[in-house]
């Protein structure tokens, strides 16, 4: 079983950007947590993180027919993008949407998500802690719907 994780805009600042509000850990961290997860669970988990909306939507693009899974926290693409939200929808891969921060408790803007409605869950709040849940939460359910 193969997961991507991918990661949006400013996520590579994670530990330094508003620790008050994404904790002080860093993205090798959230990205390590991701591994970990599963390798534990026994699958291959392969990171990606960019700044760029266009590679992001190409790296989902990519993923058809490689990943059985992808984890995406599209950071501030989620309440902008069209083309993510297509890209999702178009590969038809199981995508678990993932926020560190829990997005509601914040400012009105945070509370749309234009990627949420083509995933199959959303997972937020957890902080870091969000990468080992979320790709254990994918796993299950895929292993779930594996003929
Ligand atoms: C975020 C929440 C988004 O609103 C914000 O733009 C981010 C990070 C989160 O993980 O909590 O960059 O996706």
């Amino acid at each position: 079983m193969k997961i991507l994780v991918l990661n949006g805009p400013n996520l590579r600042l994670l530990g330094q950007r508003e620790p008050g509000i994404y904790g002080e850990g860093t993205l090798a961290d959230a990205e390590a947590l991701a591994v970990t997860a599963g390798k534990q669970l026994g699958a291959h988990v392969d990171c990606f993180q960019s700044d760029i909306e266009g590679e992001l939507v190409k790296k989902i693009g990519e993923a058809r027919g490689v990943y059985d899974g992808i984890v995406i926290n599209p950071a501030a693409y989620t309440h902008t993008s069209i083309a993510l939200r297509d890209a999702i929808a178009a590969v038809e891969i199981p995508t678990v949407e993932l926020h560190i921060s829990n997005t509601h408790k914040r400012e009105a803007f945070r509370h749309v998500s234009y990627t949420a409605p083509v995933c199959m869950a959303q997972l937020q709040g957890f902080g870091i802690q969000g990468y080992s849940l979320a790709v254990a939460g994918l796993i299950a359910h895929l292993q779930c719907t594996k003929k």
